[in-house]
């Protein structure tokens, strides 16, 4: 099993990137050839600035470097391998207008203002498609909303192998991982943790400090009852359900273990047990991260190094590719 991932270049990464994306990542790598790439190509295609995505890519690295991603994965930035961008271009002979016009996230993205869309905004599945026939991947980690693609990379692989009367492209499938939980804001159970949050103490950020973490977590919205003895009686509750979500995610275990240990208490005692949780598992993430970003041209050596080995499973595909076109 060979999987390709591609991970967007965000800054100011919090608690639910961590146990919603993050570890996911970090766990895959024993289940197969990892390839994960920050995506920097496709970030061309919004409004990042260039200092921004110069810095959220470093960032980016070093979060999942300290997370735990090690030389079982192979870890780059995909402007470093240019064999996506020049497959891409030849699949965009293959890829055919109508097709990309269906995708419902052009459509979300460009909204009424098609016009105005940049030209990579229509393309991006195609360099999606390229991303990972590059590399032959045999599965890709999808959500829900990157299901299309992932039919439009199989649709394209499809005509590309039926045109040019080869057996070049691998379909890939979706890579299906043990659901990843969803984190709420700890001011609001029905919002998600997000960095777009304005109040900073809906989130616990990856950079906080151990004083910090404890903080936010005393001051999480909760409500006076004690914990029941069913993780599913928490479903009208969704503050003191979030906590034990967190709770059990960052401890790898089940929501109902969790209630299980702590029924009959109330959030006086369980609180401060989920803060010497949290601080326990976050801090010596910060501190390889601070580490890391002590020295970014460092971190910057391991993406080129991880990039001469993904080139050197990306150019024979590359050259395949070249040949059954012609050129
Ligand atoms: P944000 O919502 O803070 O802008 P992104 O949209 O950049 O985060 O998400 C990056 C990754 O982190 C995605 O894989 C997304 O599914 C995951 N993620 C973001 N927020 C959460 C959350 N609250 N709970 C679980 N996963 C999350
Ligand atoms: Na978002």
């Amino acid at each position: 099993m060979r999987v390709v991932s591609g991970i967007q270049t965000t800054g100011n990464l919090h608690l639910g990137n961590y146990l919603g994306a993050i570890k996911q990542w970090v766990a895959m790598q024993d289940q197969g050839e990892c390839l994960f790439f920050l995506a920097d190509l496709h970030a061309l295609t919004g409004n990042i600035s260039p200092r921004e995505l110069a810095n959220s890519t470093i960032e980016m690295a070093a979060t999942l470097l300290a997370s735990g991603i090690d030389d079982r994965a192979i870890l780059f930035n995909q402007a470093r391998v240019p064999a996506h961008a020049e497959l891409c271009w030849i699949l965009n002979g293959t890829a055919r207008m109508g097709w990309l016009n269906r995708m419902t996230q052009w459509k979300d993205k460009a909204g009424k203002n098609r016009e105005g869309a940049s030209v990579g905004l229509f393309t991006y599945p195609v360099l999606q498609a390229a991303d990972v026939l590059v590399y032959k991947a045999t599965h890709v980690p999808v959500g829900e909303d990157q299901k299309q693609h992932l039919e439009l990379a199989r649709d394209i692989a499809a005509k590309f192998n039926t045109d040019f009367e080869v057996e070049l492209f691998p379909l890939p499938e979706p890579f299906i991982s043990k659901a990843a939980p969803r984190i709420m804001s700890l001011r609001d159970g029905s919002a998600k943790m997000s960095k777009s949050d304005p109040s900073d103490l809906s989130r616990i950020n990856l950079s906080d400090d151990d004083d910090m973490i404890a903080q936010k977590l005393r001051k999480a919205k909760t409500d006076p009852e004690p914990l029941p003895d069913s993780f599913d009686a928490l479903a009208e509750r969704p503050e003191a359900k979030n906590l034990v979500t967190i709770f059990a995610a960052l401890s790898d275990r089940d929501p109902q273990s969790v209630v299980t240990e702590f029924a009959g208490q109330g959030f006086g005692a369980f609180k401060p047990a989920l803060a010497d949780l949290a601080i326990a598992v976050l801090g010596p993430v910060r501190e390889r991260l601070n580490q890391l970003l002590a020295d970014r041209e460092a971190v910057g050596q391991q993406l080129a190094r991880g990039a001469e080995r993904a080139s050197a499973l990306a150019e024979p595909t590359l050259k395949a590719a070249q040949k059954a076109v012609g050129l």
